[in-house]
């Protein structure tokens, strides 16, 4: 046994898993447990998925990495297919590594091109650990002594207070189009599009972190797509190359038009390996029937959902929230499910289950929550 030990930053579940297909984890003992989790919206395309396999081994044998000094051609095969799914408009990306690198880098774009100090953020955040992610984030995440920005935190959903804190002072708002961490908090009607006539007003960027929402999550390819609403800015990472580690950093043209571009770097970001898997992820996601089953696979989980202890179902297409019956914690109904061969998320409410399967499920998978759920009993 090795002395050297991984700093316990995380509670590891009692799951000895040994390998995963599709939208199952093969335990060591074989037994299978079906994953509602999908490594925190990672596994776009499911587990072992052949093709991506198939591109990934091929790409590997002909360029497996190369100095972002030098162009190939994954990156261009990359900016077709992503290029394909993006809101309206002109836009310009850069690629980074993670969910928080690519908020860092818009955040600096943001404050850069506004030459402006604050940023707005929500209450039930999350946008990461790095410095200023950490700052726009709400909770115990911001451990640094200071953060590198001026914060003005707002209230979730309130639309009325939008002018009185997004003014000429604030370079960004950025905002989680649905909270996911804080519970898969839904924004109310109108309150988006609040949103993007305040900072019009004000001569403030929208920033939208679709780290989570973003590549087919909602339903729609992007939840900007989804809600109707364009931000000046986009981030996301997670499932944008299928499991591989990217952060994207999506900007209107106008907006990359003011910035110098010698502000960002990265040495991983956008190499030839995760650039084909990302376009293979963006190319699935545009093939015919992929969000369709995104949607019907969303209606399934709600109906297995409403047979159990859920007072209350929230989210959009796989980024759902089951609000559980008082007296029944997300907790104790994680336990409970991952005894009945399935895996669910919690989040920051502890009422609050979360499910963010891979986008592959097939809509009869949801049967085996409905089977789990019904076993649930709520404590009296
Ligand atoms: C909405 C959101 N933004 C940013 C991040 C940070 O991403 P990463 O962990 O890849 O840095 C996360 C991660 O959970 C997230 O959910």
């Amino acid at each position: 046994m090795p002395r050297l030990r991984e700093i316990p930053a995380y509670a590891r579940l009692p799951l000895p898993v040994a390998a995963a297909e599709g939208c199952e984890l093969i335990l060591r003992d074989g037994r299978r447990v079906l994953d509602l989790y999908g490594g925190h919206c990672v596994n776009t395309l499911g587990y072992g998925d052949a093709a991506l396999g198939r591109r990934l081994a091929a790409q590997w044998q002909e360029l497996s990495f190369v100095t972002n000094a030098l162009d190939h051609a994954p990156r261009a095969e990359f900016l077709q297919a992503f290029e394909a799914n993006l809101p309206a408009g002109g836009w310009q990306l850069f690629c980074s590594n993670s969910g928080a690198e690519a908020n860092e880098n818009a955040l600096k774009i943001a404050l850069a091109v506004t030459h402006r100090s604050a940023v707005a953020a929500f209450a039930g955040a999350f946008h990461g650990r790095s410095a200023a992610a950490a700052a726009v984030t709400d909770g115990k995440a911001a451990a640094y002594p200071q953060a590198p920005l001026r914060v003005i935190r707002l209230p979730w959903g309130e639309s009325g207070c939008l002018p009185d804190f997004v003014d000429g002072s604030v370079a960004a708002v950025i905002v989680e189009p649905i909270q996911s961490l804080a519970g898969v908090r839904v924004p109310p009607p109108g309150f988006l599009e609040a949103l993007r006539a305040a900072c019009d007003a004000a001569g403030a960027l929208l920033l939208f972190d679709e780290v989570q929402t973003g590549n087919g999550r909602t339903g729609s390819f992007w939840a900007a797509q989804h809600y109707g609403v364009t931000p000046d800015l986009f981030t996301t990472a997670k499932g944008a190359a299928g499991g591989l580690p990217i952060g994207l950093t999506v900007v209107r043209e106008e907006v990359a038009a003011r910035m110098d571009p010698k502000l960002l770097g990265s040495t991983f970001g956008g190499g030839p390996l995760v650039l084909a898997a990302a376009a293979e992820v963006a190319r699935r996601l545009s093939q015919p029937g992929f969000l369709g089953n995104v949607a019907a696979a969303s209606a399934a989980l709600q109906r297995a959902a409403s047979g159990g202890p859920v007072a209350e179902l929230r989210g959009a297409g796989l980024l759902l929230g089951l609000v559980l019956e008082p007296g029944l914690t997300a907790a104790a109904a994680q336990a409970a499910l991952l005894e009945h061969g399935v895996l669910t998320g919690t989040s920051n409410d502890p009422q609050v289950l979360r499910l963010t399967p891979p986008l592959v499920l097939q809509p009869q998978q949801a049967q085996r929550l409905a089977e789990a759920l019904e076993q649930l009993e709520v404590p009296a």
